[in-house]
């Protein structure tokens, strides 16, 4: 994360005022259990040590949202009566200004704010870039407007910002994993109930490759994979293609619905595997090279950087790796190994293929959404 001081002397460089609300929201890795969200499925993500940090600085100007972000080239400035129009909303502004328009839409009265944004996790990388943010600015609004929000409220704004105003059809993984992250534990969560609770990892660190593969949800890979699991599910007569058994799920005529079927009902399977074996202490390593397998043949979202890297370190030494997130691009995780070793190999393997090189870094588990001042 960020130093908070490095936040707060960017933000006094933009606004020239001290700031108010000073707030945290991690990045998060998804250990296991991926595309199972928005098919009632379970999942087991960890925030990580990486995050945005978002400084408020009361405004001069008592209806004006102003915004200014380390990242970004462009300035964001609106008058609070003019975000109306979703419509009108562009690029990273749709984050922030969507975030702004969901408490506006469920009547909260807010105060301007001047908003600067500093952040240490990689954008478009799988790690949950846009849920962060989201969530970093509602809660920061809760704070700054004194709205005293609960978490859950906090979680299901910020998700519904994403889905309206960002144009993305995402699930709840993202904004649950980083709302109710709990330092050094995973939060377990069954998207049929909405129930999560934390669990012990038995490890503190993890290998993050991110392969320069940056990906949009909006693109329209996900969504496409969201209507065939419901498709899957209505042909079966479930709820969600998560209530299928693995002979129901193999049933199906359609070769794309049975692909998709399998990998939700096997993923729910490797996540219940992982978390017995969190219980004894173990990595349950495995079951990372098996849901990464059934990612890229099943659900067919991994792309050939990603499948280079799983590849490699498996070849040199590591004990399980997958890639992590929406998918087509982003990053793997990596367990197990020699850091050295399985960076070089992975560095190798990408030149000879003429793929520019990835980013390696070790993600501490230690992410909470919080405030920092
Ligand atoms: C993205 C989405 C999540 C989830 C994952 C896949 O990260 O934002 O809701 O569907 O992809 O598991």
């Amino acid at each position: 994360m960020i130093e908070t001081s490095k936040a707060i002397d960017f933000a006094r460089g933009q606004f020239s005022a001290n700031p108010k609300v000073v707030v945290e929201a991690p990045g998060r890795i998804n250990y296991i259990g991926e595309h199972t969200d928005y098919n009632g499925g379970l999942a087991l993500p960890i925030a990580i040590d990486r995050g945005i940090t978002l400084v408020i600085t009361e405004s001069s100007d008592g209806s004006r949202i102003r915004a200014i972000s380390e990242s970004q080239r462009d300035v964001v400035e609106v008058d609070l009566d003019d975000i109306v129009q979703a419509e009108a909303f562009a690029g990273w502004s749709r984050y922030l200004l969507g975030a702004v328009k969901v408490l506006l839409d469920d009547g909260y009265a807010l105060r301007g704010a001047d908003f600067s944004i500093s952040s240490d996790l990689p954008l478009g990388s799988g790690l949950s870039s846009s849920a962060a943010l989201l969530l970093a600015v509602v809660f920061g609004l809760s704070l700054h407007n004194g709205l005293d929000l609960s978490r859950d409220t906090v979680v299901e704004l910020a998700h519904r910002a994403e889905k309206s105003y960002a144009g993305a059809n995402v699930g709840y993984l993202d904004h649950f994993a980083i709302g109710f992250a709990t330092s050094n534990r995973a939060t377990m969560i069954d998207f049929a109930t909405m129930k999560h609770k934390s669990c012990e990892i038995p490890f503190t660190e993890l290998l993050v490759v991110d392969s320069n593969v940056h990906h949009s949800i909006s693109d329209g890979g996900y969504g496409r994979r969201r209507v065939e699991c419901e498709n899957a599910a209505k042909i079966l007569n479930h709820r969600f293609i998560s209530e299928a058994t693995i002979e129901e799920a193999e049933s199906l005529s359609d070769v794309d619905l049975r692909n998709r079927a399998v990998h939700v009902v096997t993923e729910n399977s490797r996540v219940q595997g992982v978390i017995g074996a969190f219980q004894e202490g173990k990595t349950g390593a495995h079951y990372l090279v098996e849901s990464h397998e059934s990612l890229r043949d099943n659900f067919q979202v991994s792309c050939a950087e990603t499948d280079l890297i799983v590849e490699g370190v498996m070849r040199s030494g590591a004990e399980g790796a997958r890639m992590v997130g929406g998918g087509f691009g982003g990053s793997c995780i990596v367990v197990g190994g020699d850091y050295e070793d399985l960076k070089s190999q992975v560095i190798s393997d990408f030149s000879r293929r003429g793929f520019r090189e990835p980013t390696f870094f070790r993600a501490g588990l230690s992410g909470v959404l919080r405030q920092a001042l």
